[in-house]
């Protein structure tokens, strides 16, 4: 079976609820149509991904969306600025420890062989994957582009609010049949990015998030997932008694 085939069939054996398949259903993806997306889809999917939990309900997102020549002028202005001048730009935040340990060093390796392998490219080829790199900026052919920032006044608990949001947005986008690709690389292009969106000096610029149709949805997801064995422990649920169990939650006695 080949990587994706496993990640998928893995993903689709977790599901017990529509939620689950929509959540297991996603990936990243990075190959769309340029099959439109209206203002009233986008529209629609912040209306729901707004109800994220937030703490305090402070909800600390904003989101600039963008289609048509706003979106091409843009991308124009990051491609240009990645073949040109990429090493003058840098991230206003830190997405990744510098000194990865283990499990997590192990993982991003795993994700550098399944991603580059599944392209064709060679991970020393450093051209090849600057290449690559460059479609995150064309929003990977999407018809739609979300630039979603924070305001740097906040404090981490706000960011971790943000995730949820942006999962949200990547659900409710599939609930649409929609595909969506997170991508902290736009945040590397701010000082580009504020002035072509008017962006206040307050607002970090975090991520992107392309949105629309996958050119080929079989190819689906690539990534594996730990077992979660690896990532939690249990403690005190043989304290319920396994009638109990039965009567009250008959799907919950049935997987485990
Ligand atoms: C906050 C965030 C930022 C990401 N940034 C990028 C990015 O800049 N470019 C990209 O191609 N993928 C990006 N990804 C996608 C991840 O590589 C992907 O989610 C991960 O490999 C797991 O694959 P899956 O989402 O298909 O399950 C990002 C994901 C998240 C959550």
């Amino acid at each position: 079976m080949s990587a994706p085939e496993e990640a998928m069939t893995g993903a689709v054996a977790a599901t017990r609820s529509q939620i689950d398949e929509i959540i297991a259903g996603r990936f990243a993806c990075r190959d769309f149509s340029d099959a439109p997306v209206g203002r009233g889809t986008i529209e629609q999917i912040l209306r729901v991904a707004r109800f994220a939990p937030s703490g305090a309900n402070i909800q600390p997102w904003h989101v600039y969306a963008l289609a048509g020549t706003v979106k091409d002028t843009v991308s124009v202005a990051l491609r240009e600025a990645h073949e040109t001048a990429r090493d003058a730009h840098v991230s206003e935040y830190s997405y990744y420890a510098s000194d990865l340990p283990e499990p997590y060093l192990r993982r991003r390796q795993e994700f550098g062989r399944l991603f580059y392998g599944s392209l064709g490219i060679a991970q020393t080829d450093l051209q090849a994957r600057s290449g690559q790199t460059a479609k995150n900026y064309a929003f990977f052919g999407a018809p739609v582009g979300l630039i979603v920032t924070i305001d740097r006044r906040l404090q981490v608990g706000s960011w971790l609010d943000l995730g949820m949001f942006v999962q949200n947005v990547l659900l409710a986008a599939a609930g649409h049949g929609l595909q969506s690709c997170p991508q902290e690389t736009f945040s590397k292009y701010h000082r580009i990015l504020r002035p072509l969106l008017s962006i206040p000096a307050e607002q970090m610029v975090v991520c992107g998030i392309s949105i629309g149709r996958a050119r080929d949805v079989a190819k689906g997801r690539l990534m594996p997932r730990a077992d979660i064995a690896e990532f939690a422990s249990f403690a005190g649920f043989e304290e319920q008694s396994a009638t109990q169990m039965e009567r009250t939650r008959p799907w919950e006695a049935e997987t485990s």
